[in-house]
């Protein structure tokens, strides 16, 4: 454990306070994953924290938590808590405890309750390590409760199974099956969050068949047939279809309709490399079955790779367009053919000949 962090504690404790790792990062510590995404929790006010560790009074945000930012960490220092019931699936109001087991109760599922000392001691209250080795996602304390009081719980214990290989607790599963309806209270933005993280997991196909077989697909709404697995994902994107409100970057949405376009067209040809370059057709090909060697042998042979290559430039085919811009584009389109073809040469005086005739 890094003692940069482990410091962080010791300093709390020094001015008498008690302070522990808890959360996601202690579980992955156990399962032997890394994760630069630290929950500090502490009986230290936040205006404490801030003094003790010598911060500037931004590092808190609205919600009472102390945040840092180094170069590999993203740690959050939050004060013991607990939460007033929920409206609109929030803490009416949160107000300061001094007993940890009570703030561990506020939390999700009883391997989220790891907490981690300055001796790097895990301190185990609601049973997580029995949990984690009978591989059990549960709900720390009323499943039902926890789950409408946070739809975003259904995803996460769903994500967490999936990526850990872990099975569901079955009044989980039962919540889920009875009350599907909830999922579609969660921002678009977290569902994305959350189907991302399976996505990119080297479960996500048991995954995506585990949301099929709960009937979640239409609740949220995305819909897919045969996905191949592939460890791009935008090519996992391209083969689902996702509501238009899912938070896609522009970016993200013009690789995916690229993608598609290529897969529905069913092979790789020098049509589909000069347009949409290596990358497109590497992630398509992959999905269609075609080997990454020839697809890369069949760019590489490709007589040019844009418009840059083409040994004319734009007013050479102006002038011998009788000065005239209009239909640059669809000449520029004819000399490109033709050179894929392989029916002209790209030189420039076989260019100025061709276009001549
Ligand atoms: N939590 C919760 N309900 C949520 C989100 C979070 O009860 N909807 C609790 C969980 O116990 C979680 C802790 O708050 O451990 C911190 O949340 P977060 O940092 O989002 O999750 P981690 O579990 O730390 O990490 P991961 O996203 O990998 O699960």
């Amino acid at each position: 454990m890094d003692k940069k962090i482990l410091n962080i504690l010791k300093k709390l404790e020094k001015y008498g306070y008690k302070a522990y790792i808890v959360g996601g990062f202690v579980r992955d510590y156990i399962l032997g994953i890394e994760s630069n995404d630290i929950d500090i929790c502490t009986n230290a006010l936040p205006k404490d924290v801030i003094n003790i560790l010598k911060l500037d009074k931004t590092t808190k945000d609205n919600y009472g938590s102390v945040n840092i930012r180094t170069k590999k960490y993203n740690i959050d220092i939050t004060t013991f808590r607990k939460e007033s019931e929920y409206i609109n699936h929030r803490p009416k109001s949160i107000s300061y405890i001094k007993d940890i087991k009570e703030d561990l109760k506020r939390r999700d599922f009883t391997i989220n309750t790891l907490l981690m000392n300055s001796n790097e001691e895990i301190l185990d209250y609601y049973n997580a390590l029995e949990d984690i080795n009978n591989k059990k996602i549960k709900c720390i304390i009323n499943t039902h409760d926890k789950l409408s009081e946070d739809p975003l719980r259904i995803l996460r214990a769903l994500r967490l199974s999936i990526i850990y290989d872990f099975k569901i607790d079955d009044e989980i599963l039962d919540f889920i099956k009875n009350n599907k309806s909830i999922i579609k209270e969660i921002s678009y933005f977290r569902r994305k969050e959350e189907l991302d993280k399976i996505l990119i997991s080297k479960n996500r196909i048991k995954g995506l068949n585990l949301l099929k077989k709960l009937n979640l697909l239409k609740v949220l709404e995305i819909n897919f047939n045969n996905v191949k697995d592939t460890n791009d994902i935008i090519g996992i994107y391209s083969q689902i279809n996702f509501c238009e409100k899912y938070p896609f970057t522009k970016n993200e949405q013009d690789l995916i309709k690229k993608i598609k376009e290529v897969i529905k067209q069913g092979s790789i040809t020098i049509e589909t490399l000069y347009k949409y370059g290596l990358y497109i057709n590497l992630v398509a090909g992959n999905i269609l079955d075609i080997d990454n060697i020839t697809i890369n042998k069949m760019y590489n042979a490709l007589p040019i790779k844009s418009r840059k290559d083409i040994k004319i430039n734009t007013q050479s085919i102006v002038k011998l367009n009788n000065n005239c811009y209009n239909n640059i584009n669809e000449i520029y389109e004819l000399i490109e053919d033709n050179i894929l073809k392989g029916i002209l040469n790209n030189k420039n005086k076989d260019i100025i000949k061709f276009l001549r005739k």
